[in-house]
C-alpha cells in the first residue's frame, strides 16, 4: 500500500495522539476551556499530531459538539499538525472552513459497524471519500478503517476482504491508511495475517478492549510499522459498537518504546501529568497501567 508517509530514517515511531477526539468522545461532554487545557498538556509533552476534534452531529456525539470553537483556540504551533475525524462530506466541509489542514475520514471494513456509525453504506462512504479527496487540496486525508480485526456485528473479515477496502480508499484519494481495531479483537497472529495483505505503510489505531492493544502494538512495530494512534490514559471507544472500550495509552506505548530504545518524541513524565489532569477532568481513574503504577526506576548508571 503506497502511502504519503515519509519513511523513517531513525528507530522511531509517529503517534497521532487521539485523546480529545476518541478518549473524549464516550465521556460526558467537557467544556471547551478544559478541552483546550488538555491539548496543551498533550503538546507540553511533545506530542506532534493530535486529534483534537471531530465534525460529526451533535446529536450523534454530544461530547464532541463545538468543534469549531476548540479549532479556534488551539495554539498556533510550528510543527504540530492538527486533525480532525469526519464521517461525511459535510463534516469535512466544516473541518476545512474551520483551517484544519489534516482530516480522518472514518469508515469501515464492516458494514454492519459502517451503517451504525455513519449511516451509510461501505460503497457511499468510499463516494463521499473521493469527494473529500477532491475538496482537501494540499490538506492530508487519512482514511481510517475501523473494525479491521474483525466486527462485533459480521465476525472475522478475512485480510483479503481488509486490503481490497484499503486499496479502495488509496485509490479514492486518501493521502495514507489506518486499520482500526474498533473493538478490541486483534490478536498477535490477526495483525500479522492482516498487515500480510495489507503491507506494513500503514497506521494502527488499537484498542484495549480484550488486552491485547500493547502486545498487538509490538507485533506491528517488529513487522515494520511506525505510525499509531494512542489516547492519552487509555481512554476511548465507539458509542456505536456495544463492549467497546479505551485505546492503547499513549503513556502504554511511550514506555515500551522508551524502553527499546526506539524515538517517540514524548517525554514520558509529562505526558503522565497530562494523563492525571485528563483524569481530573472526565472525574475518574484512566484504565492506563503506567499511569496507574507510574515509570519504572532505572538503575542508577
Ligand atoms: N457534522 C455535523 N452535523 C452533521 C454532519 C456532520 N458531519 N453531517 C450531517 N449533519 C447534520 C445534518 O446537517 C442534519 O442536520 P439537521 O437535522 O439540522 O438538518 C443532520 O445532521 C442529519 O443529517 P443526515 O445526513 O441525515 O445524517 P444522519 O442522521 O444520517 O447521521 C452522521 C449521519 C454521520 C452525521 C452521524 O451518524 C454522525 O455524526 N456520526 C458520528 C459517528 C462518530 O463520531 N463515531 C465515532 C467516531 S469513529
Ligand atoms: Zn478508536
Amino acid at each position: 500500500m503506497m502511502e504519503a508517509r515519509a519513511a523513517l530514517t531513525v528507530d522511531a515511531v509517529r503517534i497521532r495522539e487521539v485523546g480529545p477526539r476518541d478518549g473524549l468522545q464516550v465521556e460526558a461532554p467537557l467544556s471547551v476551556e478544559d478541552r483546550i487545557r488538555l491539548i496543551e498538556a498533550l503538546v507540553a509533552a511533545g506530542l506532534k499530531t493530535i486529534e483534537a476534534v471531530a465534525f460529526v452531529s451533535p446529536k450523534a456525539v454530544p461530547s464532541m459538539a463545538d468543534a469549531e470553537k476548540v479549532v479556534a483556540l488551539l495554539p498556533k504551533l510550528d510543527g504540530v499538525t492538527w486533525v480532525g475525524l469526519v464521517p461525511n462530506r459535510k463534516g469535512a466541509e466544516m473541518a476545512l472552513d474551520a483551517g484544519l489542514d489534516a482530516i480522518s475520514v472514518t469508515l469501515s471494513a464492516s458494514e454492519g459497524y459502517n451503517q451504525r456509525n455513519v449511516r451509510m453504506s461501505v460503497d457511499d462512504s468510499i463516494d463521499q471519500l473521493r469527494d473529500i479527496c477532491g475538496l482537501a487540496g494540499e490538506a492530508w486525508v487519512e482514511a481510517v478503517l475501523s473494525c479491521s480485526f474483525g466486527s462485533p456485528y459480521e465476525g472475522d473479515i478475512a485480510p483479503s476482504e481488509v486490503a481490497a477496502v484499503a486499496r479502495r480508499c488509496m485509490d479514492a484519494g486518501a493521502t495514507a491508511l489506518t486499520l482500526a481495531d474498533t473493538t478490541g479483537m486483534a490478536t498477535p497472529r490477526r495483525i500479522e495475517e492482516v498487515l500480510a495483505a495489507t503491507g506494513t505503510r500503514v497506521g494502527l489505531h488499537l484498542h484495549d478492549t480484550r488486552g491485547t492493544a500493547l502486545l498487538n502494538a509490538h507485533t506491528a512495530y517488529l513487522a515494520g510499522v511506525r505510525d499509531f494512534d494512542t489516547a492519552v490514559g487509555g481512554l476511548g471507544g465507539s458509542p456505536f459498537a456495544e463492549g467497546a472500550t479505551g485505546n492503547l495509552a499513549t503513556e502504554d506505548l511511550v514506555y515500551l518504546m522508551e524502553d527499546l530504545g526506539v524515538e517517540t518524541g514524548v517525554d514520558l513524565d509529562r505526558l503522565l501529568d497530562a494523563s492525571r489532569l485528563v483524569a481530573e477532568l472526565v472525574g475518574h481513574p484512566v484504565p492506563s497501567r503506567v499511569a496507574a503504577a507510574g515509570p519504572r526506576l532505572n538503575n542508577p548508571a
